[in-house]
């Protein structure tokens, strides 16, 4: 008899770590969204927490249609620590600092690089592998935006 260990899906943490982590990234993107009088910034946050919100949506999609059930955390101390930044009134320049060095410290190897060897692996199903590599695709344009609107704020100080 095969157990449920033996028939869990060697990917499946990928696609869970992927759909927690797009919820949290929404949570506290979204919160520096309502935070900042920047309108520019505000367009580019909210587009950002928009896209994460969708990617945890479909994720969480994507596991239940491998047959997958995946109980979400109820405490995330890294959420708190994030939204205690992004909700808090530090100017956006310091809130983009800060999320430039979490981005440096991220561990490895990062989901990013967890979804290039996922995408090049012929044991995962094609239709996963295709969500992964837009996945990747739309976060790469979204670290662009932010990297740009991370540029300006540090532009406006000179
Ligand atoms: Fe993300």
């Amino acid at each position: 008899m095969v157990t449920d260990k033996e028939t869990e899906l060697h990917y499946f943490p990928l696609l869970k770590d992927i759909a927690a982590g797009e919820k949290q990234h929404g949570i506290y993107i979204q919160a520096w969204a309502d935070k900042t009088q920047d309108p520019e910034l505000k367009a580019c946050l909210s587009m950002v927490a928009d896209r994460e919100f969708s990617h945890h949506h479909i994720f969480k999609r994507r596991i239940s249609e491998l047959g997958h059930i995946w109980v979400e955390a109820s405490e995330d101390p890294v959420l708190e620590e994030r939204l205690r930044v992004n909700g808090s009134d530090m100017p956006d320049v310091e809130k983009a600092r800060f999320a430039k060095d979490k981005m440096a410290q991220r561990p490895s190897p990062t989901t990013r690089e967890r979804c290039q060897a996922a995408m090049s692996d012929e044991t995962v199903d094609s239709l996963t592998r295709s969500l992964l590599a837009w996945f990747s695709d739309v976060e790469v344009d979204s670290n662009f935006h932010l990297g740009q609107s991370y540029d300006r704020l540090e532009a406006n100080l000179g």
